[in-house]
């Protein structure tokens, strides 16, 4: 899908607010979690020039959105340029964003441009600023404080217009407390600081999604999918997505390939998906839990997500019907 082109004169496209968070069209969900970073993203395009940092896991959508900021910001017109720090080792990825002077260095042939230079005017998008090495977290300091920077090999400042957008995976903060991360450098990224939520905070955007790219498969591959059927829907929604939206795309071109029929079902999920249902994510807490309890809110919560169906509760929770009935007398008799 391309980009959606918000067009008009400059200043003119930034009618603010509500209407403003509805356009970033690419950006699937309606869970609060999401919207409220849509609504942050919103008042972002509106500062056209402010460094912006989006922290979250991977997959869960931060070079979407750097994509979406820089299409609804008066710099759409202008280049987007992106670099994934991480990639690349220090002296290249050094080169590839202040370019080269003739002569800098035995294979510098010719000047070349970097990429801060050919996104004057637009948007640099730099992924996995974490892996960032101290001398080049130097250099980008001095960029982002003074605009200005040297070319590899020359001695005269060149300035740009650009806006900067990085991301990570990581945790910054701890980058800095262990010595990886400049704290000034951190500090100068986290003007606009955006947490993208991993996608078990949004779980109720895992049908819009999945059914998005059910569509997106639809037509890459040729085929007339309608959708999931019960069970698969319910191994989704049971799911942890410790991959968040990339998993899930992943999974959905896979059932896409695998299906024969007109819904996707659970035999065209992965073993894998079957029963991790969110174990992970449970962190005992520091003071201890009633895991008796525990058990008996989960198995409530099961019956009403499914409707009080006993099959489905139990599929939710990876039990199965024998496991389940036993666990709800078990229950009833605890006085749950
Ligand atoms: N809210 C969303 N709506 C629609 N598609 C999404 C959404 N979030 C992510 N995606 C899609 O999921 C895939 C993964 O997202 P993306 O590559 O932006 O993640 P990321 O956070 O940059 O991951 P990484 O840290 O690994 O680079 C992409 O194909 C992206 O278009
Ligand atoms: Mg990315």
């Amino acid at each position: 899908m391309a980009p959606s082109a918000v067009t008009g004169a400059r200043g003119s496209r930034f009618s603010r607010g509500a209407r403003l968070s509805q356009t970033f069209e690419r950006i699937l969900g309606t869970s609060p979690a999401i919207q409220a970073v849509k609504s942050l993203l919103a008042k972002i395009v509106a500062s056209p020039a402010s460094t912006v940092l989006l922290c979250g896991e991977s997959g869960t959508g931060k070079g979407l959105m750097a994509e979406e900021i820089h299409a609804h910001s008066d710099r759409a017109g202008r280049p987007f340029q992106n670099i994934t720090c991480g990639a690349l080792p220090e002296t290249l990825l050094e080169s590839e964003l202040f370019g080269h002077e003739r002569g800098a260095f035995t294979d510098a042939k010719r000047q070349r441009k970097g990429l801060l230079e050919a996104a004057d005017g637009g948007t640099v998008f730099l992924d996995e600023i974490g892996e960032v090495t101290p001398a080049l977290q130097v250099k980008l300091l001095r960029f982002l404080e003074e605009r200005a920077f040297k070319r590899i090999g020359g001695s005269a400042d060149i300035r740009v217009d650009v806006r900067v957008i990085a991301a990570t995976n990581r945790n910054l903060e701890r980058a800095v407390r262990d010595g990886m991360l400049r704290e000034d450098l951190y500090y100068r990224l986290r003007v606009l600081p955006v947490r993208v939520p991993p996608l078990r905070e949004r779980r109720g955007d895992v049908p819009q999604l999945a059914g998005h790219f059910v569509g997106v498969y639809n037509e890459a591959f040729g085929k007339r999918v309608r959708g999931l059927n019960r069970g698969a829907r319910d191994r989704l929604n049971a799911h942890g997505w410790p991959g968040n939206v990339r998993e899930l795309k992943n999974v959905i071109e896979r059932a896409m390939l695998l299906s024969e029929g007109d819904l996707l079902t659970e035999g065209d999920l992965p073993a894998s998906l079957a029963h991790t249902a969110a174990v992970h994510q449970v962190e005992l807490p520091a003071e201890g839990l009633d895991l008796g309890k525990l058990e008996r809110d989960l198995l409530h919560q099961a019956l009403h997500r499914s409707g009080g169906n006993r099959s489905r509760a139990a599929r939710l929770l990876g039990l199965s019907r024998h496991q389940i009935r036993y666990r709800l007398q078990k229950s009833a008799r605890a006085g749950g």
